[in-house]
């Protein structure tokens, strides 16, 4: 039972690791012996094995990291994101997906069969298939980091898109679904989560600077009355790129204490457009 998650002795490379559940999760990681490679525009206090500056709505920066780090990935974990407001539509456009998307193709050729990939994306995402042709639209973009930025200003003011967060997290659920197909076929997996509200630097950015009311945020807690710890959304994540969930791939779970499950089956006001 030595090692049962698998991370003893690998590289693994994690995003947003300076707070909140990056910043839990890479303090597990290091726990378990892995060798962990953060990247955050902050600083980060946990003591991994090299930290390198990076912004992720800069392809740029991304490249200049991926220089950094290792040949040999065992696992990515994408967890930087910012919310919007108070962050500008197309910075959190290009920070939540472009730089993840980026980051994730670039390492994709260095994870090697058995390896893993998990993102963190949201409650707030889960209703991407009302968005699809809008997704579509976007992704046919390539990711041009410039192109997608003057196209969700452009979304924005034909008020064809209301919600540039929601939206990003959308296209996090979207991709890693359908990535797995071609991620299969070399032996990697891909998995998201969806984590409703959480005690981090991101919610008092929300509800602090973005001037988004706490009870309006309160309205997507689960029954439990309480918001998540970083902890508790850094853990799952962990639990899924490791040697536990060999045969898991293509999933987004949802990580609420059963929020999305009452809206799915009537006990509760489906105000995200889950089904
Ligand atoms: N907190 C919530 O309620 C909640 C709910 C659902 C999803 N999420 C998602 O969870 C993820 C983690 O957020 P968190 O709640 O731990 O918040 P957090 O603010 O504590 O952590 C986010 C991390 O991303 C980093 N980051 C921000 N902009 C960056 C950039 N341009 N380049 C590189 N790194 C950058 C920050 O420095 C920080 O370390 C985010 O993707 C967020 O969208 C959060």
């Amino acid at each position: 039972m030595k090692n049962v998650l698998g991370y003893e002795g690998q590289n693994v490379v994690i995003t947003g690791a300076a707070s909140g559940m990056g910043q839990a999760a890479a303090q597990l990681l290091v726990d378990l012996g892995a060798n962990v490679y953060a990247l955050d525009i902050a600083e980060v206090s946990t003591p991994v094995t090299t930290a390198i500056k990076v912004d992720m709505k800069d392809r740029e920066s991304i490249d200049a990291a991926v220089a950094e780090l290792p040949q040999q990935v065992y696992a990515l974990f994408n967890c930087a994101g910012v919310p919007c407001p108070p962050f500008a539509p197309s910075d959190t456009l290009l920070i939540n997906f472009c730089g993840l998307r980026h980051l994730t193709e670039s390492l994709v050729p260095r994870i090697s069969e058995g390896g893993a990939i998990a993102s963190i994306a949201s409650t707030a995402g889960m209703g991407w298939k009302h968005s699809q042709e809008q997704i579509n639209e976007f992704l046919a973009l390539d990711n041009d980091f410039e192109a997608s930025a003057e196209w969700l200003n452009s979304q924005l003011q034909q008020e064809a898109i209301a919600d540039p967060y929601g939206f990003s997290k959308q296209c996090i659920i979207f991709y890693t679904t359908s990535m797995a197909r071609e991620l299969a076929q070399k032996g990697i997996r891909i998995n998201c989560i969806a984590p409703s509200p959480t005690d981090s630097g991101f919610m008092e950015k929300l509800t602090g600077e973005g001037q988004v009311p706490q009870d309006m945020v309160a309205m997507f807690l689960p029954s439990n009355g309480r918001y998540a710890t970083g902890a508790e959304m850094g853990e799952p994540l962990v639990l899924l790129n490791s040697k536990l969930a060999s045969f898991v791939s293509g999933n987004n779970l949802p990580v609420d204490f059963g929020y999305c499950a009452e809206v799915v089956i009537g006990q509760r006001d489906d105000m995200l457009g889950i089904c």
